[in-house]
C-alpha cells in the first residue's frame, strides 16, 4: 500500500516538468516598484507619482489626439529612450520631436516585428520604451495579421514579460477608433498594468488624461494639457482656462471634481422650440440619460414646460463630466436658457438634483467652495443654502 503511495507520488514529480518557486511576503521588497518621475507633473499625477520600473502602461486615444505628440515628450525627459515607430517614418518623429525640443535626441527603430523589437531592447537596455502603436506589431509566430486581437495580445504579453524581466517601463500606444470600438486596446486592459486614455476634442486644445487602470496607485486623478505648436503644455490652473467671461441666458458655472482636484467649468445650454414629434435632448460632455432625468425633474417639479422645447447642452473646453455633482448647474443653465435671463453674476453651483426637486449634498463641497471663492466667485450655491430646484432659481435670480 505504501509502495503504492511512494509509486504514484513519484508518477506525480515525473509528470511536472518543474515546480514553481513558492516565495513568502516577508521575502518580497518593494523596491522593485520604484516610481521614477515623468518630469511631467500632470502626467506624473496622473500616474499616481510616476512610472513604476517594469511596469507596461497602454495609452490610448483617437488618432490625431495627441498620444505620440505625449509620449514623444516622455520619451525626451529620459536618457536613453527606445521609440519603436510602427507607423511613423523616423523624418516624422524628427520633425515632431524638434516641435517639442530643438535638437532633441532620440534612439528610435522603425520595426514591426515584436520579436527584433524585444533582441533590441535586451541589446539596448533603454530606460524607456515607448510603442507606437501596439495595432502594427506582429509575430510570424502567428498566421494571423498585424491589428488582429490575436496579434495585439500576443506581442502586448511578449512585451510585459520583459518589461518584467528586465526592469523596464513600456508604453504601448493603443488606437480607437471615434465610435468607441477600440480595435486592440479594450482587449489588452487586463494585459498591462496602467490604462490611460487621452481624451479631447481633436480641434480644441484642450486635452485630459484619465487613468482608468493603475496596479500601483489610485486610478481617480485625471491630468489637464493644452496642446499648442511645441507639444503639450501643462495647465496648472484649468478652472480659469475652462471659464469664459462672456455671460448670456443658458450659461452656469459648476465645480466639478476631477480626480481630487476641483474645476469650474462652464455649461451651455440652448433651449428652443422644437418642430419634432420628439423634442431633442443632447448633451456633449455629460450623460444623455441624465439630461433626460433632469428634463424630466424641471418638467414635474418647477413646472418647467420643455415637453415641446429642443434641449441642448455643452461643457465648454472639451471636458466629459459624469459625476452627479454637476446636475444643478445642468438643470439652472436650462432655466435661464428657457426664461431668457442670465444668471446671477460670480454664481457657481454644486449638487447633484433628486427626482423630487430636491438639493442633495456632493462629496469634498468644503474643497469645492474654497476653489470657487479662490476665484472670486460669491454666491455659491449647494446643499448648504438651497435645499430645493425652487430654492436654487430663486438664489440665482432667474
Ligand atoms: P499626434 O501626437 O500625432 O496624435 P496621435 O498620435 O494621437 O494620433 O498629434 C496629432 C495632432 O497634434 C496633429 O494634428 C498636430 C498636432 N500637434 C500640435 O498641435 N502641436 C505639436 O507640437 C505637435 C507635435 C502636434
Ligand atoms: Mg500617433
Amino acid at each position: 500500500m505504501v509502495e503504492q503511495l511512494l509509486k504514484s507520488t513519484d508518477d506525480v514529480h515525473s509528470s511536472m516538468q518543474r515546480l514553481p518557486e513558492i516565495t513568502n511576503l516577508s521575502q518580497i521588497n518593494y523596491s522593485q516598484y520604484r516610481k521614477v518621475s515623468t518630469k511631467i507633473d500632470e502626467f506624473d499625477r496622473c500616474l499616481g507619482g510616476g512610472i513604476v520600473l517594469g511596469s507596461v502602461c497602454l495609452l490610448s486615444g483617437e488618432p490625431g489626439i495627441g498620444k505620440s505628440t505625449l509620449l514623444t515628450q516622455l520619451a525626451l525627459n529620459f536618457d536613453k529612450t527606445l521609440y519603436v515607430a510602427g507607423e511613423e517614418s523616423a523624418q516624422q518623429i524628427k520633425l515632431r520631436a524638434e516641435r517639442i525640443k530643438p535638437k532633441a535626441n532620440l534612439a528610435i527603430i522603425n520595426e514591426t516585428d515584436v520579436d527584433v523589437i524585444s533582441g533590441t531592447i535586451e541589446q539596448f537596455i533603454p530606460d524607456l520604451v515607448i510603442v507606437d502603436s501596439i495595432q502594427t506589431l506582429q509575430t510570424s509566430d502567428l498566421d494571423s495579421a498585424a491589428g488582429t486581437i490575436a496579434q495585439v495580445r500576443e506581442c502586448a504579453f511578449r512585451l510585459q514579460k520583459m518589461a518584467k524581466r528586465l526592469n523596464i517601463p513600456i508604453f504601448l500606444v493603443g488606437h480607437i477608433t471615434k465610435e468607441g470600438s477600440l480595435a486592440g486596446p479594450k482587449a489588452l486592459e487586463h494585459l498591462v498594468d496602467v490604462v490611460l486614455n487621452l481624451e479631447g476634442e481633436a480641434l480644441g486644445e484642450f486635452r485630459i488624461l484619465r487613468c482608468s487602470k493603475n496596479r500601483f496607485g489610485p486610478t481617480d486623478e485625471v491630468g489637464i494639457f493644452e496642446m499648442d505648436e511645441a507639444g503639450m503644455k501643462e495647465v496648472e490652473n484649468p478652472s480659469k482656462l475652462f471659464l469664459t467671461n462672456f455671460k448670456a441666458p443658458g450659461s452656469a458655472v459648476a465645480v466639478i471634481l476631477a480626480g481630487q482636484r476641483p474645476i469650474l467649468l462652464e455649461i451651455q445650454s440652448l433651449v428652443t422650440k422644437s418642430s419634432l414629434p420628439y423634442p431633442k435632448r443632447t448633451g456633449v460632455g455629460i450623460d444623455n440619460n441624465r439630461l433626460q432625468l433632469l428634463v424630466a425633474v424641471l418638467q414635474k417639479r418647477i413646472n418647467l414646460p420643455l415637453f415641446d422645447q429642443d434641449i441642448f447642452i455643452n461643457i465648454t473646453g472639451g471636458l466629459r463630466v459624469f459625476e452627479p455633482a454637476i446636475d444643478l448647474g445642468i438643470c439652472m443653465a436650462i432655466v435661464s436658457s428657457h426664461k431668457g435671463v442670465a444668471i446671477a453674476p460670480k454664481t457657481a453651483f454644486v449638487g447633484e438634483v433628486g427626482l423630487l426637486g430636491e438639493v442633495r449634498g456632493v462629496r469634498f463641497l468644503e474643497k469645492r467652495i474654497k476653489e470657487a471663492k479662490k476665484l472670486l466667485f460669491n454666491n455659491i450655491i449647494s446643499l448648504e443654502n438651497a435645499k430645493s430646484l425652487f430654492e436654487a432659481t430663486k438664489l440665482a435670480q432667474l
